[in-house]
């Protein structure tokens, strides 16, 4: 049971938002890394690729997206019919801001024998421009299903795309991107915390750099953060990644101690991603009672982007082996 939460002249923001939820018959999705508040509202909580498939299959009239911008503009591409809607537009990603369209346009036009694979944090129209898109829980099945010969421009984060080069022996040509948050962890800080509690593994997100993922025990999307810190016999987990995840940790295991990685001066916020800190409950209450800010995308756009997403969406599903799938994915 929520707390109420009141503000905007007293309301008391949970009902109102349970009230429009059930008016304009909305599905509230959030992802792990915003507000506690906000996750315990959602009618749905998840990481990148679960909050995709979700958005594609509601029957709801309205989405309130509770992420960043590229995330609820993926529910867009994928519904249009929808009404998106985002508490906050200016919720972006330094990802995405890595990758600006027209550079991309250039890079893959001066690399024509690559396909690109293109990590989802990134800008509907990047999206435009790629072939597959992946998740962090969806790239290595989908990297599975192609020739180890195929040529692959890997955007927009080069730690995520280092991180399945090594773990696949590929060669992808690295767009250089990076996420301010997963980069701002500290390998003093993190070996100090692990000399502390020996027996704490470490989970940590593939964003992360090599010199944090070298000292990681499972190494995974939010998800497989999650799913890891539950399932471990161990007392204490180390969490190398947003702490917001660290809100559901504590609702499953209570009696476990999880600990999130320290930043360069060991007790910074640097590791709260900025963005996904704009969304806010009253935020979400005035979205869902007006109706905006709304993503709207223009057809073609939608349609280029959509065709490298439905690719994720049939190869994260595909029962198929390492190496099944022979041919080039482009046509
Ligand atoms: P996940 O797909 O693991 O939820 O990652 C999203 C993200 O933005 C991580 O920074
Ligand atoms: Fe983007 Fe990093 Fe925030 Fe994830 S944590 S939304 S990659 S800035």
């Amino acid at each position: 049971m929520n707390a109420p939460t009141q503000s905007l002249k007293g309301l008391d923001l949970h009902a109102e938002i349970d009230r429009l939820r059930k008016e304009r018959n909305a599905v509230i999705l959030a992802h792990y890394y915003q507000e506690a508040a906000i996750q315990d509202l959602a009618d749905f909580v998840g990481d990148s690729l679960d909050l995709s498939r979700k958005a594609a299959e509601t029957q709801a009239d309205v989405i309130a997206f509770c992420g960043v911008r590229f995330m609820a503009e993926v529910a867009k591409i994928l519904s249009p019919d929808k009404t998106v809607i985002l508490p906050d537009m200016a919720a972006g990603c330094s990802l995405e801001d890595s990758c600006p369209p027209e550079q991309f346009a250039r890079f893959r036009a001066a690399h024509s024998d690559h396909i690109a694979i293109t990590y989802i944090n990134c800008s509907a129209a990047v999206k435009a421009h790629s072939d597959i898109i992946v998740t962090s829980s969806s790239a290595e099945k989908i990297l599975a299903q192609l020739p180890m010969d195929q040529k692959i421009i890997f955007a927009p984060d080069k730690n995520l795309g280092a991180y399945f080069n090594r773990k696949t022996g590929r060669d992808m040509l690295l767009w250089p991107g990076a996420c301010i948050v997963h980069e701002a962890f500290s390998e003093t800080e993190l070996l100090k915390l692990k000399a502390q509690y020996p027996d704490a593994p470490v989970a940590a997100h593939p964003e992360c750099p090599a010199f944090i993922l070298d000292h990681a025990d499972e190494i995974g999307s939010t998800r497989a953060i999650l799913d890891f810190a539950l399932a471990s016999p161990a007392q204490t987990i180390i969490v190398a990644t947003e702490p917001h995840i660290i809100h559901q940790m504590q609702k499953a295991a209570p009696h476990k101690l999880f600990i999130g990685a320290p930043g360069a001066d060991g007790n910074c916020n640097c590791n709260m991603c900025p963005y996904m800190a704009m969304n806010s409950i009253e935020k979400l209450y005035l979205a869902l009672r007006d109706l905006t800010p709304r993503i709207e995308l223009d057809e073609q756009t939608r349609l280029a982007a959509k065709r490298p997403l439905d690719r994720m969406l049939e190869m994260a599903s595909a029962s198929v082996g390492q190496g099944d799938l022979g041919q080039r994915t482009t046509d």
